[in-house]
């Protein structure tokens, strides 16, 4: 790569480290030269300078604008294309916070490559996925992207998608560095502030995992660190990303990130966010083109910037020869694709991710007779946000499934043929967001399940038939208010392709759901941002004490908490156990626990071992989910489960940045068992 690099003119090197749609290259550039184009500033040679590409539809595409490009290159180095394959390219799996539910990172891994089959069939080699932002407010609209509000969760999942990827070769992009979840009262592109050691303890993790399982590039985010955006922020880009966490890959920037350090008032002009871009460590700018327009001039003036500029394009150069381009730029046919596997790991991790809220009456009988009512009755844009290639014309509805004896997909209840649902034993209400209601840019200030749902299913309960809530949302929603008038809850954040399957399947008991909340859902939104790991306060709250931490008029206890979710079956968990109550760092206990299914309906238990550090030079959570594992029980069967004790599970970041471990108490606490261990 070195010997291409040394043949590059400055003006082919800084082409290289920018990346534009696919439509300049086959567009018809005359006509939109007053649109996008225009904005971009780059004429027909710019263009066939630049060095890759912001999306594409399919292998056709991506095949006619790699051969315009090599025809007009003089280098005729390839181009690479890049995409969001977020939850799936063709076959749609479940979003990633649904994922998350699933405590299963074995599955997500899987979802992960098969995603990758298909992504890479479409001409991409690389995806701008998985999104390790910790998020702790609903408000934000991506809160749908992430793994949740646990930085460990975050980092198993991350780790686990990137393994999948690149179990097909498919090269990844974990964003958006850092802590963009973060943004200030959920609203897009909003300041985010925090601490440095607040970053380290809790908003790294997903990243790192993603980094150490092999993550490629690293997108920056859009908003601000210490005031500087994260895109020109030498501290992040250096001293974390290479320095702390380090990542050797191409770092890349948001869509226009680089530009919008102008708005943010950190810049001044293009020329100034190249030169502070490059100097702060950015690679490749996406969809703006102030490098291939402003550098060269600049590196007369300061020389300095071409080792920069050379260091940045011998990573690209380095992520296409990775990418095979090299040997092949061109995608020879779009596998005529069996999607029959990807599907069926769809509807694996979606039956895996369907949470169980409220149980009174499920799992239902077929001969119950049902109403089927709410507008996902017959819909089929199930897929969630991000789903792409996703058509929804290839899934089916929720009736397709359930043999109701009067369906209706009206909303309100004057519509409703009462009589019709009179004669039924049971509702089933299948409503909530669309996919429209999350994702970027999608923020809400309310997160009230509407007034019109409320009304309509206090109104539904007057008639005394059980009720079934089938809820579908990108994000948790303060469901307070109708929670009593419902008899079953089934909650899920966008299942993907099989959503309508999995959903009927475990109303029927088909499916036995196993799922379990991988973010808080608040009582009341007065409450948010809500988390279960926060800290303890100088004032915990005590009923006794009116001079504690809480509010006057609602109480501090969420919905439903972090790590909450119901199953068919029933669990006892008892026998909590740890080999040696006292330990050094060599010689750290084990943790076993019995876990026993009361029932007779085979279960899948996800087990959660949390942690509180009794006592530390810094203040500490209440408790934090340290390992979990994911456990399959037949009736009546029981299974004791192991957890080794690791350093790092006790170990937390000090003021100074550095990761330690303090000798002292700890608590381990497994569902509602405890034990304790003295470090020494
Ligand atoms: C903006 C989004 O923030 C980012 O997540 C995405 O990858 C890029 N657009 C490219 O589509």
């Amino acid at each position: 790569m070195e010997d291409i690099l040394k043949n590059l003119t400055i003006e082919e090197k800084l082409g290289q480290l920018t990346m534009i749609p696919p439509f300049f290259y086959i567009g018809d550039l005359k006509k939109e030269v007053f649109g996008a184009l225009t904005e971009l500033k780059l004429d027909e040679k710019k263009i066939f300078l630049t060095g890759s590409v912001l999306g594409i539809q399919n292998h056709e595409e991506m095949n006619l604008v790699q051969k315009t490009y090599l025809e007009k290159s003089r280098h005729k180095i390839p181009l690479i294309f890049m995409g969001d394959v977020i939850h799936g390219a063709v076959t749609i799996m479940p979003t990633p916070l649904a994922q998350a539910c699933s405590f299963n990172p074995e599955l997500v891994k899987k979802g992960a490559s098969e995603s990758a089959k298909e992504a890479m069939s479409k001409g991409l080699q690389v995806t701008f996925s998985p999104m390790s932002d910790l998020v702790r407010d609903p408000r934000w609209g991506r809160v749908n992207e992430s793994f949740g509000e646990d930085p460990y969760l975050n980092y198993v999942f991350s780790y686990a998608t990137v393994k999948g990827y690149k179990s097909e070769g498919l090269l990844s992009c974990v964003k958006h560095f850092a802590a963009y979840g973060l943004s200030e009262a959920g609203k897009d592109y909003n300041t985010v502030d925090l601490s440095r050691i607040n970053l380290f303890s809790y908003f790294l993790s997903g990243y790192e995992g993603a980094i150490n399982a092999g993550a490629d590039l690293v997108m920056t985010a859009f908003n601000t660190f210490e005031y500087v955006p994260a895109t020109i922020n030498k501290y992040l880009l250096k001293d974390v990303l290479r320095g702390k966490l380090k990542f050797k890959g191409v770092i890349i920037s948001d869509y226009d990130s680089l530009l919008q350090t102008i708005n943010h008032r950190t810049t001044l002009n293009d020329c100034d966010a190249a030169i502070k871009g490059i100097t702060a460590g950015l690679d490749i700018e996406m969809a703006s083109s102030s490098y291939l327009r402003c550098l060269s001039e600049e590196t007369k003036k300061n020389p300095e910037l071409l080792k920069l500029i050379d260091e940045a394009v011998l990573r690209v150069l380095k992520l296409k020869e990775k990418a095979g381009l090299f040997k092949d730029p061109y995608k020879k046919k779009d596998l005529s694709l069996d999607t029959s596997k990807a599907l069926k790991v769809s509807y694996d991790l979606a039956s895996e991710s369907i949470v169980l809220l409220k149980n009174e009456n499920l799992p239902l009988n077929k001969k119950t007779k049902v109403s089927l009512l709410g507008k996902y009755v017959s819909e089929k844009d199930v897929l969630g946000p991000w789903s792409w290639h996703g058509d929804p014309n290839n899934t089916d509805e929720l009736s397709k499934y359930i043999n109701a004896y009067y369906k209706s997909d009206f909303e309100i209840f004057e519509h409703y043929d009462i009589e019709k649902i009179k004669k039924t034993e049971h509702i089933i209400l299948a409503i909530g967001e669309t996919r429209h209601d999350s994702g970027e840019a999608h923020s809400k200030a309310d997160i009230n399940i509407s007034l019109h749902y409320e009304t309509l299913i206090k109104k539904l309960s007057k008639l005394n038939i059980p009720i079934t809530l089938v809820l579908y949302t990108g994000r948790p929603l303060v469901i307070t208010n109708i929670v009593p008038f419902v008899n079953n809850i089934l909650v899920h954040f966008h299942l993907g392709s099989m959503t309508s399957k999995v959903v009927a399947d475990t109303i029927y008991g088909i499916n036995n759901p196993s799922g379990k909340l991988p973010m808080t859902f608040p009582r009341h939104i007065g409450q948010v941002p809500i988390y279960y790991n926060h800290l303890s306060s100088g004032r915990p709250y005590q009923e006794t004490d009116p001079y504690t931490m809480k509010y006057i008029d609602i109480s501090n206890e969420p919905m439903y908490e972090f790590g909450y979710g119901l199953s068919y079956s029933k669990f006892k968990y008892s026998n909590l156990e740890i080999t040696n109550k006292k330990a050094t760092l060599n010689n750290l206990p084990t943790i076993k626990v019995t876990v026993t299914n009361e029932s007779n309906i085979k279960g899948k238990e996800s087990v959660l071992m949390y942690i509180k550090d009794d006592f530390a030079s810094i203040a500490r959570p209440v408790k934090e989910l340290k390992q979990f594992k994911k456990i399959i029980l037949k009736p009546y069967e029981s299974k004791v489960v192991e957890f080794k004790l690791r350093k790092e599970d006790l170990s937390f970041y000090n003021q100074d940045l550095k990761k330690i471990v303090e000798k002292g108490t700890f608590t381990i606490y497994i569902e509602n068992l405890y034990t304790e261990l003295e470090l020494e």
